[in-house]
């Protein structure tokens, strides 16, 4: 949408059928893309959905974001990012800039993308250029979008750069432009990792707090007013999205890969996924003995608040071990339709302690709070009163 409102015609291009009939009807699937807006660039021509990569063959510039999510080992999984790369390869015209702006290891474009589209074009003159640009999102972000978010350009020769650069100048208030397509790729990986330590930081930080009786988001906010050098981070249940848990581990694996370690990012993984299991146990010790079946009621699933999406949600992990301690779950998210097959409940459940994992916008946890329901607050958005613990 960004690049329809600089002037540019765009295609998007995915193999999911669906989703495509989707957007072709109007209906956005991303939440900060109003459907009007939508409606609007398909009733103008600049913009169309389809499923054809030989639409390619029209576009001067080829953006690919396609997931870059981790498989069973929890290794990075490029099987979409090169099934991507040969799906447009055989279409690419003379002079076409192809964009990598999926999240990955440092030297993706240049082993998956290139060689895939170098080997696979219509024919080997063909002049193709090459640049990465990483995605830079936060979905739900009310003040932070495509636009005013500058982007990372770092392409593999002088031409590409000057293409890549007068692209992204187009669509983006500020493009920085760097060295290279690695620089922009460890950059993306350094941007996200920032992030997971010093979750994984505030989290076991909190820990050692709830043991010795002080309230974390005290020190937090206490910390806080140091007007350098400091910036807070609050604990939860974990982390979640498809960024900030999945990305390290790029980080990580590629380490390996470069016969190096990256200890302190496994730290930060293991502490963050240990953090469903310590609210589980904080939120049962928070149960009359006397109970034999407890009945937990887990308040929103998202990874995060103002979103629908549970893709990798920390939520998912609670609930797993609950459940292996015989616990009677039901959850209540007013932006989750579904998860994982279940349905949710009304808050008016009948249960023994409420954990308030995500605070979705508009979810009213009074009438819990009055009919004397123990909440567990993991998101520090609940008044201190009596029957409220903070993690
Ligand atoms: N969404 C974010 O918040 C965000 C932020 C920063 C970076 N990223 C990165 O951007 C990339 C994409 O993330 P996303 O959240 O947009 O993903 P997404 O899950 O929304 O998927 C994008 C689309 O790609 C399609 N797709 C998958 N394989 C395909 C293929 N081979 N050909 C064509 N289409 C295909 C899927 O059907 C899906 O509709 C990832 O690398 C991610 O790490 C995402």
């Amino acid at each position: 949408m960004a690049a329809v409102d600089a002037g540019w015609t765009v295609i998007g291009i995915d193999n999911f059928e669906a989703k495509v009939a989707q957007i072709n009807s109007g209906k956005s699937p991303v939440e900060d893309i109003l459907d009007n807006q939508l409606q609007a660039a398909l009733a103008s021509g600049a913009y169309r959905a389809s499923t054809d990569f030989s639409s390619v063959a029209k576009a001067s510039v080829i953006t690919i974001c396609v997931p870059t999510p981790l498989d069973e080992k929890r290794e990075p999984d490029l099987s979409l990012l090169q099934s991507a790369a040969s799906a447009i390869a055989p279409f690419v015209s003379n002079e076409t800039l192809v964009v990598s702006e999926s999240t990955s290891y440092p030297g993706t474009l240049r082993d998956i993308i290139i060689p895939r589209v170098d080997s696979l074009k219509p024919r080997d003159s063909l002049k193709v250029y090459f640049a990465s640009a990483p995605e830079r999102v936060n979905p739900g972000d009310p003040v932070w979008n495509q636009k005013n978010t500058p982007r990372l350009v770092g392409a593999v020769d002088a031409a590409s750069q000057v293409k890549a650069l007068a692209f992204y100048e187009s669509i983006c208030e500020v493009a920085v432009s760097v060295s290279s397509p690695e620089v922009a790729e460890a950059a993306k990986l350094l941007e996200n990792t920032f992030r997971l330590v010093n979750i994984a930081l505030i989290n076991e930080f909190t820990q050692l707090c709830a043991i010795a009786g002080i309230k974390v988001h005290e020190v937090i906010d206490a910390a806080s007013s140091k007007p350098y050098g400091f910036m807070p981070f609050r604990p939860g249940v974990g982390v979640g999205g498809h960024c900030i848990p999945v990305d390290p581990l790029y980080l990580t694996w590629w380490a390996r890969q470069n016969s190096g370690r990256a200890v302190f990012v496994e730290t930060a993984d293991s502490i963050n996924h240990a953090m469903p299991k310590y609210v589980a146990q904080r939120a049962l010790e928070l149960v009359d003995a006397s109970v034999t079946k407890p009945r937990v009621l887990i308040l929103g699933v998202a990874y995060k608040p103002g979103v629908g999406d549970v893709r990798e949600t920390p939520v998912s992990q609670l609930r797993d071990f609950l459940k292996e301690q015989g616990v009677d779950i039901a959850w209540h998210d007013p932006m989750v339709p579904v998860w994982d097959g279940s349905e949710p409940v009304d808050l008016d459940w009948e249960c023994d302690v409420a954990i308030l994992a995500t605070k979705q916008p508009g979810m009213d946890v009074e009438p819990l709070i009055a009919r004397g329901v123990q909440i567990l607050d993991c998101t520090n958005s609940i008044e201190s009163q009596p029957g409220v613990s903070s993690i």
